[in-house]
């Protein structure tokens, strides 16, 4: 199954199908590239020599909204070699020749997938299409990253995550904001116990956003799921969704999730592209401390909080009593990098070593998988629904 909100009856009016495996494969001719896995193992060994020397030769696909600020960081880190963007669309090759004169730009990915001294290609086109484009580099044993999220469904995900494996070959999806500074100074306050038993975090992610065939939640929940699973490191076992499509049928616009994670855990997530200005806000609920992170707070994105409310037991025969706790608020420095840098810092490292980046394969599964069971649940009018058992998850990664 895949990302449909609606479960209506297919619209007669044309209208992105997200159920449809878009076979980009044959319209680019991207099959011709494959190579047998045993080759490409060994390919790999071959050139881990080279690049530990010299950058990884790198391509982009996609060159819109997100893959300029992708290139800019290929260009400018010594980890890679950045040789050529992959873009159909004319008017965007054009726009990235004339800042990136010193790379190559083509229309199809088979032509770069051709070219040997490209070891890694970075996807950012429309989520309906990383499944088609990952699948050929993944074949033409590429290391790739594409970006959130990984794919538009399970069975995608699944067979992207067993092709890498299968030809020892990096797949990492590109959840930027688990390489934020700002969110990792709450993940460092939630794991070292500073703020108690998270009893819940709420996130709004709002702004008169970009529209986009693939809905809201494909496009904006991955990031407030990447924050939410890495910062209390326990899976979702439980999704409710509802949402609301005001301009066209079967692509919300707007839509409200309730996650339940094991032990006990609860979000609540609100995303939307109608709102009059951008929010980017959340709060996290534990039993010692209140922590907000404002990603719109450039200075000051993470406000600790030393608020509650307490229960103290009875002394004598009568009833609890409740005190209000409220201490000081601490503004923690937070370091300032690029979160995009540090995540293509971290592809690079993996390529080189073997091991596991944050943003990793089984983190990328879990989010689709929780998008899956929105989209059901978003279709059965907001009943609750299962996500896939965490062991489920990591058997596929
Ligand atoms: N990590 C982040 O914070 C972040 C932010 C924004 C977008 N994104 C992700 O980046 C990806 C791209 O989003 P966008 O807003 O830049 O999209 P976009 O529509 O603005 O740009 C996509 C580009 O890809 C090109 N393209 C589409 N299909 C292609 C194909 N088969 N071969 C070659 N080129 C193709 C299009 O011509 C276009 O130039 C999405 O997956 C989105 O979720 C991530």
């Amino acid at each position: 199954m895949s990302l449909d909100w609606t479960g209506a009856k297919p619209d007669p009016a044309p209208k992105p199908d997200l159920t449809a495996e878009t076979d980009l494969a044959a319209e680019t001719d991207l099959a011709v590239t494959s190579e047998p896995a045993p080759a490409v193992a060994q390919l790999r060994r071959q050139s881990a020599p080279a690049t530990a020397t010299r950058g990884i030769g790198a391509a982009v696909v996609g060159y819109g909204y997100w893959g300029p600020n992708l290139a800019r960081n290929l260009d400018e880190r010594a980890e890679f070699t950045f040789k050529c963007l992959c873009d159909r669309d004319a008017t965007q090759r054009q726009a990235f020749s004339r800042r990136f004169p010193h790379a190559r730009a083509v229309a199809d990915l088979a032509e770069a997938l051709r070219d040997r001294a490209i070891e890694a290609v970075v996807i950012a086109t429309p989520p309906q299409s990383h499944y088609a484009l990952a699948r050929a580099a993944l074949q033409a044993g590429k290391h790739v990253l594409v970006e959130k999220p990984l794919a538009t469904s399970m069975a995608h995900a699944r067979e992207l995550a067993a092709l890498a494996q299968e030809r020892e070959l990096v797949l990492m999806p590109g959840h930027t904001f688990i390489y934020s500074p700002a969110v990792n100074a709450v993940r460092d306050l939630i794991s070292q116990g500073e703020v108690g038993d998270v009893h819940f975090v709420t996130s709004s992610r709002m702004n008169l956003g970009k529209y986009q065939a693939d809905g809201v939640v494909c496009d904006l929940a991955p990031h407030d799921l990447s924050i939410l699973l890495y910062w209390l490191d326990r899976p979702v076992v439980e999704v409710a969704a509802s949402g609301r499509s005001v301009l066209q049928r079967g692509v919300p616009e707007t839509a409200f999730l309730t996650l339940s994670f094991e032990g006990g855990a609860t979000a609540n997530v609100q995303i939307s592209w109608l709102a009059p200005r951008k929010v980017r806000q959340m709060i996290v609920v534990g039993s010692k401390l209140m922590v907000q992170y404002d990603d719109t707070a450039a200075d000051e994105p993470v406000r600790v909080y030393d608020r509650g409310l307490d229960i103290q037991a009875p002394t004598s025969f009568g009833e609890h009593q409740l005190i209000y706790r409220s201490g000081d608020i601490v503004i923690p420095r937070v370091a300032s990098a690029e979160p995009l840098g540090l995540e293509l810092a971290d592809f690079a490292h993996a390529i080189r070593t073997g091991e596991q980046p944050r943003s990793n394969v089984a983190l990328g599964l879990q989010i689709v998988s929780v998008m899956e069971s929105a989209a059901r649940s978003m279709r059965e009018r907001g009943v609750p629904r299962p996500v896939a058992p965490e062991h489920e998850l990591r058997r596929a990664a």
